[in-house]
C-alpha cells in the first residue's frame, strides 16, 4: 500500500472512532443538561399565581382612586383604605391616577393581569370606560364604582356604585338660594350669579351644575353670568374667581362646586377688595363640608356648605361581603348627605369632622 493510500485508512478508522464517541457522549450530556435544568426548576409547569400567595385567604381588591385634588379626596381615600384593610380580611391594591383617565385604565388593566377579586373605581371622568370594563367583565372581576359615575350604554359593566347623588346636591344648593332670598326679602330682585365648577367631564360637577341650573332655569331674576371650569383644587379656584372678578362688578353669589376652590376665590374675592359671606357683599355657596370650611360656615364666612360625604369605604366594604356571600347587591347605594349653616354647625359638629 502506497502512503497515500494509508493515511486514507487511517483517517477514515478515526472518523469512524469519533462518531462513535459522539454517539456515546451525546446522550450523556442531553441527560446531563436536562437534570441541571431541572435542578434549577427550569421545567417546572410555571402556573401564573394571583398576585401574591400569602393573599390566599384574603379578598384582593384593586382600588384605582382618581387622585389627590382636594381634601375631600383625601378623606376618601383613607376611607376607603380603612375599609379594605388586613384586620378586615382584605388586600389591597392600590392606585392614585392623579387625575389621569389614562393611568385608571393602566391601573385597571394591570388588577387584571393580577387576577384580583374586585376593582374598585373612582372614576375621574364619566365616559370613555367601555373597553376596559369590558376587559373586566371578560376577565369574570366585578367592578364596583366609589364617588363618581360612568356613562355607560350597557350597565352590567359595573356590579354596584357607591357614592353621593350629585344631581341632589345641585338642587339642594338651589333650594337654599330660595329660601335664603325669601328669607332677605329678596327674591324679587335680579341676582347675578358665577358658578365655579368641577373638573371638566367628572359626574360630580356635571351633576352639580345640572341640578343648581334646574332650580336656577325657574328663576328669572337669577341671572348666570358665567360658569367656568376650576378643576376642584385650591389653585384654580382662585384663578378662575380672579378672571370673573375682572369681568363682572357686580356679582352677587358664588356657587363654587366644592371647598377647595372655595378657599381659593374666597381669597381672591377679600384681594379684590369685597367682602363675602353672611353679612358679606358676596353670597358663598360651597359643597363638600370638610372641616375647615365648616369653621367658615359657623363663622358665617360661607353661607351654606352642601355636604358630600366622603365615608364610603364602609359601604364599598359590605357591597363586597355581601357579594361574596353569593347575595344581590342594589344597583346605587347613596351615602347620607347634609345641609349646613351657621345655625347647625355646632361645636358636637365640627368636634366629629375628622377630615
Ligand atoms: O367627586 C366628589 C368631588 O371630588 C368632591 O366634591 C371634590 O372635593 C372632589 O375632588
Amino acid at each position: 500500500m502506497d502512503t497515500e493510500a494509508r493515511s486514507g485508512v487511517k483517517k477514515s478508522r478515526l472518523n469512524r472512532h469519533m462518531r462513535g464517541i459522539w454517539l456515546v457522549l451525546l446522550p450523556v450530556m442531553v441527560l446531563l443538561m436536562f437534570m441541571l435544568g431541572w435542578g434549577l426548576g427550569l421545567f417546572t409547569e410555571i402556573e401564573e399565581e394571583p398576585y401574591i400567595s400569602e393573599t390566599s385567604n384574603q379578598i384582593v381588591v384593586g382600588v384605582s382612586q382618581l387622585g389627590s385634588e382636594s381634601g375631600w379626596r383625601t378623606a376618601n381615600t383613607e376611607s376607603i383604605q380603612r375599609a379594605i384593610s388586613k384586620e378586615n380580611g382584605f388586600f389591597l391594591i392600590y392606585n392614585n391616577a392623579r387625575q389621569k383617565q389614562e393611568n385608571q385604565i393602566k391601573a385597571i388593566r394591570n388588577f387584571i393581569s393580577q387576577r384580583v377579586d374586585y376593582i374598585v373605581l373612582a372614576p375621574v371622568v364619566e365616559s370613555g370606560w367601555e373597553t376596559v370594563l369590558q376587559e373586566a367583565k371578560q376577565a369574570g372581576i366585578p367592578v364596583i364604582l366609589m364617588d363618581r359615575s360612568v356613562e355607560v350604554e350597557d350597565q352590567s359593566l359595573y356590579t354596584a356604585l357607591v357614592g353621593t347623588d350629585s344631581v341632589e346636591e345641585g338642587r339642594k344648593a338651589g333650594r337654599w338660594l330660595e329660601e335664603y332670598l325669601i328669607k332677605k326679602r329678596m327674591s324679587d330682585r335680579d341676582i347675578n350669579i358665577v358658578v365655579l365648577k368641577g373638573t371638566e367631564g367628572a359626574s360630580a360637577q356635571i351633576g352639580r351644575t345640572a341640578g343648581f341650573s334646574m332650580i336656577a332655569g325657574e328663576h328669572d331674576n337669577w341671572h348666570i353670568l358665567e360658569q367656568q371650569y376650576g378643576d376642584f383644587t385650591i389653585y384654580k379656584g382662585k384663578e378662575v374667581m380672579k378672571d370673573l372678578l375682572k369681568k363682572y362688578k357686580d356679582i352677587d353669589v358664588v356657587v363654587s362646586q366644592n371647598d377647595d376652590m372655595t378657599f381659593g376665590a374666597i381669597e381672591a374675592i377679600r384681594e379684590s377688595g369685597k367682602t363675602v359671606g353672611v353679612n358679606g357683599d358676596i353670597t358663598i355657596i360651597s359643597f363638600d363640608a370638610v372641616h375647615d370650611a365648616l369653621e367658615m360656615v359657623a363663622e358665617g364666612v360661607i353661607n351654606v356648605d352642601i355636604e358630600c360625604n366622603p365615608d364610603q369605604g364602609e359601604y364599598v366594604s359590605e357591597v363586597i361581603r355581601l357579594l361574596e356571600s353569593g347575595q344581590e347587591v342594589e344597583k346605587r347605594y347613596y351615602v347620607e348627605e347634609d345641609v349646613f349653616t351657621m345655625e347647625n354647625v355646632t361645636q358636637e359638629v365640627l368636634d366629629g369632622r375628622t377630615y
